[in-house]
């Protein structure tokens, strides 16, 4: 093996998704020479796997929705059918596109793009085939990939991951969804909207069940409406895979058949056989330990994204990687503020959150007040024809501290939301605001002039 023949850089960067390459675009724009390792792709599990892909066979699945309900608005219109190839490659020109623009970045910034495996060798360097890439500081970002449970054997075939999913030529005429998190729900709601029969299976009572629970049984209703089958508090049992499909049992005996079987139990740490060990990397679970600063034990080495615990979103790999390139070029800047990170299911509807559910409020504040404000009184939400709601949490006499919001584009309103939870706002300071009218963003307004005791458009 030879040294990296220009010497040590500042940053020896291991995985090029979003934790990764953030950092190596914000390292680089602050002078630091940096090398990013990648096996695959540039882009990781989001561009080419994960929130990218999801995305556009969402929006296909809402134009699909639009044609079956135009009627409702006065136009006529005929489903003929979902050809998926073109919906795939739509999605796939989707990913280029984006792919094409972030290797233009990471070029243009002087970064070194070195493609292969990786494996850290040391505290300070890491193992591409022949070469050995030496930094004065390394950063480990290899994201996380699907789980599976214990005795459930996934074949990608019958029994598939969101992988697998992403690359199916054809839309499935019925699916199990094992798992109603963020994956189940986004893929439940594509495969339905495209003619699917699909049923949910969830351990726990309700679907998305980190959120607020009066989220959770909006989108329960919703999906009911949409004829989505779900087996809430229902544990899995086992599954047989036949020629014609699959059959799915759970532990209080129902069995449910379908053509295939999503896994989507969650996504497990990607740290194995990489010499996180042998380097002496303290992990839990595979997932790698780090303080508040993004550095684990071993002093020259930080992980940040998927790779360690914590909510596994995007936007946190991008906000872990400008504060770590910041912080190693010598920059005091502001710790990830992981109280207020948005969380969007873009499921038909989404649901989005930021902040404290109701019952975490309770937990840290004790007393709390909570107002909701149904989207049946918004005028835009009326003109889509969205139902949902917008669910404040706050302390009594205080800031709000969570912000919940059900309905198509949740997703698009919960920014806003994420400046009020994280200046601590007053109800009666947000309720000043004005928004424009008729948008759904007026709901987030309504929510707070009622919190602060002067309801507009509200019948509660
Ligand atoms: P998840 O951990 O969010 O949800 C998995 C669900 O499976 C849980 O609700 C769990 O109770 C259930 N489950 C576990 N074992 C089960 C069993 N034996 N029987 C029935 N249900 C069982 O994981 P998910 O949805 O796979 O997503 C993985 C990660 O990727 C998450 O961190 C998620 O936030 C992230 N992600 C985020 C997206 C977004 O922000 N829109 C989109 C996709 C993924």
């Amino acid at each position: 093996m030879v040294d990296s023949a220009a010497g040590p850089v500042d940053l020896v960067i291991l995985g090029g998704g979003s934790g990764g390459y953030a950092t190596a675009l914000r390292a680089a724009e602050l002078g630091l020479t940096v090398s990013l390792i990648e096996k695959d792709k540039l882009g990781g599990t989001c561009l080419h796997r994960g929130c990218i892909p999801t995305k556009a066979l969402l929006h296909a699945a809402e134009v699909a929705d639009n044609i079956h309900e135009s009627g409702s608005f006065g136009i006529l219109s005929t489903f003929e059918g979902i050809d998926i190839a073109k919906v795939n490659s739509y999605k796939d020109s989707v990913v280029s596109k984006l792919y094409r623009g972030l290797t233009g970045l990471v070029n243009t910034r002087g970064i070194e793009f070195v493609e292969g495996y990786g494996r850290l060798v040391s505290p300070t360097s890491v193992a591409v085939g022949d070469r050995v890439v030496t930094g004065r500081h390394v950063v480990l970002a290899t994201g996380s990939q699907s789980k599976s449970l214990p005795g459930l054997e996934v074949d990608h075939h019958q029994v598939i991951t969101s992988d697998d999913a992403l690359r199916l030529d054809r839309v499935p005429a019925s699916a199990v969804v094992l798992g109603a998190g963020a994956i189940g729900c986004e893929f439940a709601s594509v495969w339905r909207s495209f003619g699917a029969e699909v049923t949910i299976v969830e351990a726990l009572p309700h679907l998305v069940p980190l959120e607020e629970e009066s989220s959770s049984k909006l989108l329960e209703r919703a999906f009911r409406r949409r004829g989505i089958k779900q087996h809430l508090g229902a544990r899995f049992a086992g599954v047989k895979t036949t020629d014609e499909g699959v059959t799915v049992a759970l532990e209080d005996g129902t069995t449910i058949e379908a053509e295939l079987l999503l896994v989507a139990v969650g996504r497990g740490p990607v740290s194995e056989g990489l010499g996180y060990e042998e380097v002496g990397i303290a992990t839990d679970r595979g997932y790698v330990l780090v303080d508040h600063q993004l550095r684990t034990n071993v002093p020259t080495v930080s992980a940040i994204g998927d790779l360690r615990p914590g909510l596994q979103l995007a936007h946190v790999g991008f906000a872990e990687g400008i504060f770590l390139a910041e912080s190693l070029a010598g920059l005091d800047p502001a710790p990830v503020d992981y109280d207020n990170i948005p969380r969007v299911t873009y499921s038909h509807p989404e649901v989005a959150s930021v902040g404290l559910t109701s019952a975490a409020a309770e937990q840290r504040y004790g007393d709390i007040v909570t107002q909701t404000y149904d989207l049946a009184g918004n005028g835009k939400a009326q003109i889509l024809q969205t139902a949902g709601a917008v669910t404040l949490v706050a302390v009594p006499d205080g800031p709000v501290v969570g912000v919940h919001i059900v309905g198509d584009r949740a997703g698009e309103l919960i920014a806003e939301a994420q400046l009020i939870t994280s200046w601590e706002a007053l109800p009666a300071e947000v309720a000043q605001l004005i928004h424009p009218h008729p948008t759904l963003s007026e709901s987030i307004g309504e929510a707070h002039l009622a919190l602060a005791g002067k309801p507009l458009h509200s019948h509660n």
